[in-house]
């Protein structure tokens, strides 16, 4: 008998429509193509459509094995569905879909019929559990087949028996760092952990998975138990407990120093992971099950879920309010300015197959430019994330010159130059003679507002700014600044290219320091402030630090470079009066020469190879207060600096600069480190209660008139009892 004469025409599960059922000469295919959904998703409709599944594999004696593989182009399975976790409402409740996860999954592997996982795509979350609950995983060898368990992401913890089976599958080791970072796994490295058997060409899976799910039915094939390349010393750690319980204390250690013990998730998912080695399998289910109940209902999870959320939905914001014209497609780039900046955006632009026309002012600088982009491109080969050739391909992308040839052709430029007005209408003149009409115009500038750029141009209509963080590669915001009169089709061009190049992006309206130079300035602004009463370097930063920024605004500025973080508070200065006027420590340590880590000296000691010390103590010298210290309280410090940010962002939101608070909280956590546990400047005075925030600014505003006068969108909210963002269900 021939395959195709037992093939049983296809069934489809009745509650989600996302499983359809092929019986192939006793082997079922189960496909999982969730309706109108971009990706798959386990919500309870599919789970409960799981559970019939499985109740008639166990009960179809002519089912032999089974594969479950997705219908969909880029997706396994991406893990739960989120927006059920919104209706969670206690620990309880969330346990409770952790116990209903974890039985699910065990009934899956416990069936008659071994299932093979064919994995293509994003094999996610509880995609993942799932997987791992097969008995054989056979992932393609595509770049976008990646395995991971990125819960602690959200502030959550594997609940469906990942920090269980993960151990168990790929060692103690592998598994508390895929568990611990939420990172992606590649196939190649997924079958080297063992956490795949085996990796095989897209355009065979299907067939691959049918044969080995027949092999593994028939009894010819054992199902997997991963570990295949566990080194000996790995193997001896799994069984000794005191082995093990270093590997927990250290990874408990280095969670402790890099989360400044903000985020419970982590040292839950070790408890978790822990508990399987201790009580064994099922307790080890038991305690994810409660850990996962209780990190559920964590402020920090409700946060980090909101920026999920926020993120989600810029995904599919064109930029422009009503309807989108459509944007134009990118093929060259013309970057101006080879620089820091401008090497890092050619960068991502040649990792995006984008053309790159590169220029500045000699061939020495050109050169240099180029090396950076080369030195970009090194460091994700060696961290394998591409191959020589596709090294080779990006490079080739990107040519420089010292002049505007190439130029004609071009579909945007990103102009990147100093931070210099005159020096930015010169290059505007100059490129827009060689520009096609229809090229867009942006320039990367950090504080000089759009609008007076564009006042050189030809095309206004058509200039924007193109604000991308430093390092360009690794920040992962942009924002966009449009002007009255920047045309809609512009702003949906550079808002899909910044998609494009991979960044959440926002769009903010023309301003001095537009949205987030601002809200940094007034941050920085204050802590200088504290400079200048006498709090010590390391205290502010520390204050900071221990907030949950990535680094303290003391060394941001050193990062910056005192001189820029100088010019930009003249420019808000004049713009916004006495609230930004410069703090006297900052402008004497401009006037001593010094510009931070870039000049080898600020206000903290660099070597020679460049890396950070301590306090430079002679810095002292040139504040006010000498090297008389006072000892300010952290929370003062804390509540100074942050507060000054929060009320000015509150300032653009109600003088629209900013669209939505959705892009103020974006913009702080991804561009500025506002530490995403606390969701971001807006979300930050939804917990707090406005009212609070008001007491405590107008308690400052006492001492220190007028920076600290609430922002009139705050005294609105209060007084009508309103909050930014609804209390209850998707937030955004
Ligand atoms: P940079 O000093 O590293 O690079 C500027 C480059 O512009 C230099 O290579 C210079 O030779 C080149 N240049 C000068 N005149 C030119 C001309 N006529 N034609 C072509 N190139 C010319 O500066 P960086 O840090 O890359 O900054 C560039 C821009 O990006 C500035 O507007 C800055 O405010 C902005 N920015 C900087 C950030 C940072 O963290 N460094 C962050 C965000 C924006």
């Amino acid at each position: 008998m021939t395959a195709t004469t037992a093939t049983r025409p296809a069934d489809v599960s009745r509650k989600s429509g996302a499983i359809t059922v092929d019986v192939e000469d006793g082997v079922a295919v189960i496909t999982m193509d969730l309706p109108n959904e971009p990706v798959n998703k386990l919500n309870q409709a599919v789970k409960d459509d799981f559970i019939e599944l499985i109740r008639r594999l166990d009960g179809d004696a002519s089912i032999q094995a089974a594969v479950l593989i997705s219908g969909k182009p880029d997706t396994f399975i991406a893990g739960a569905d989120i927006e059920e976790f919104l209706q969670v409402r206690s620990s309880d409740d969330a346990e409770r879909l952790s116990l209903d996860g974890q039985s699910l999954l065990d009934r899956l592997e416990q069936l008659r019929t071994p299932v093979v996982a064919a994995i293509h795509g994003a094999c996610l979350g509880g995609g993942l559990e799932t997987a791992m609950a097969c008995a054989w995983r056979i992932g393609t060898d595509h770049p976008k087949t990646v395995l991971a368990l990125p819960e602690v992401m959200l502030g959550l913890i594997p609940g469906a028996g990942g920090t269980q089976r993960l151990p168990r599958l790929v060692g103690l080791r592998n598994a508390l760092d895929m568990i611990l970072t939420g990172r992606n796994v590649r196939a190649k490295k997924a079958l080297q952990m063992g956490l795949l058997d085996e990796m095989v060409h897209p355009s065979i899976l299907r067939d691959v998975a049918v044969k080995r799910a027949r092999q593994l039915g028939r009894g010819e094939k054992k199902p997997s138990v991963g570990r295949k390349q566990l080194t000996l010393a790995d193997l001896a750690l799994e069984k000794n407990p005191a082995g093990r319980a270093i590997v927990f204390r250290q990874a408990r250690e280095k969670v402790r120093k890099q989360t400044h013990g903000h985020y419970p998730a982590p040292p839950a998912a070790i408890d978790a992971v822990a508990a399987g080695y201790s009580l064994g399998r099922e307790g080890g289910l038991g305690e994810e099950a409660r850990l996962f109940g209780q990190m559920a209902v964590t402020p920090q999870s409700r946060e980090l879920i909101f920026l999920f959320f926020a993120t989600t939905s810029l995904r599919k914001d064109s930029g422009v309010s009503g309807p989108a014209p459509p944007a134009r497609d990118v093929h060259r780039l013309a970057v101006l300015g080879t620089g820091f900046m401008g090497a890092g955006i050619a960068a991502v632009s040649a990792m995006q197959g984008i053309a790159v026309r590169f220029k500045d002012v000699d061939h020495t600088r050109v050169a240099k430019g180029l090396k950076s982009v080369y030195d970009v491109l090194v460091e994700r080969l060696r961290k394998r994330q591409i191959t020589r050739t596709q090294l080779d391909d990006q490079m080739a992308l990107v040519g420089g010159s010292v002049d505007y040839s190439g130029f004609r052709n071009v579909d945007v430029t990103i102009e990147a130059v100093f931070e210099d007005l005159a020096l930015k209408h010169r290059v505007l003149r100059e490129a827009e003679a060689e520009l096609p009409a229809r090229a867009l115009y942006a320039s990367n500038t950090s504080s000089i507002p759009i609008s007076r750029i564009a006042e050189a141009s030809k095309r206004p209509e058509r200039v924007l700014g193109m604000h991308f963080f430093s390092p360009v590669h690794k920040m992962p915001l942009l924002e966009i600044i449009v002007t009255p009169i920047t045309a809609p089709e512009a702003t949906v061009t550079a808002v899909a290219l910044g998609k494009r190049l991979g960044k959440h992006v926002i769009v903010v309206n023309d301003g001095p320091g537009f949205y987030t130079t601002r809200i940094l300035a007034a941050y920085m602004n204050e802590a200088g402030r504290l400079l200048d009463e006498g709090a010590a370097v390391e205290a502010i930063d520390k204050a900071l630090l221990e907030f949950g920024f990535p680094v303290g605004p003391i060394t941001l500025l050193d990062e910056v470079g005192i001189d820029v973080g100088g010019k930009i508070a003249g420019v808000l200065a004049d713009a916004f009066g006495e609230r930004f006027a410069s703090s006297e420590s900052m402008q004497r340590v401009i006037a001593a020469g010094r510009t931070g880590r870039k000049g080898g000296s600020g206000f903290y000691t660099y070597g020679k190879d460049g890396k950070k010390g301590g306090v430079d103590q002679s810095v002292y010298e040139f504040l006010p207060t000498g090297t008389a210290r006072a000892d300010v309280h952290p929370e003062e410090i804390h509540d100074r600096t942050v507060l000054a940010m929060v009320n000015e962002a509150v300032r653009c939101l109600e003088e629209g600069v900013l669209r939505s608070p959705r892009d103020g909280d974006v913009g702080a956590v991804f561009g500025l480190g506002f530490p995403p546990f606390r969701g971001g400047p807006f979300r930050y005075v939804d917990t707090e209660s406005a009212e609070m925030v008001i007491r405590r600014l107008e308690q400052l505003n006492s001492r220190f008139a007028p920076r600290f006068v609430p922002a009139g969108l705050l005294l609105e909210l209060a007084e009508r009892r309103r909050r930014f963002y609804p209390l209850d269900g998707k937030p955004v």
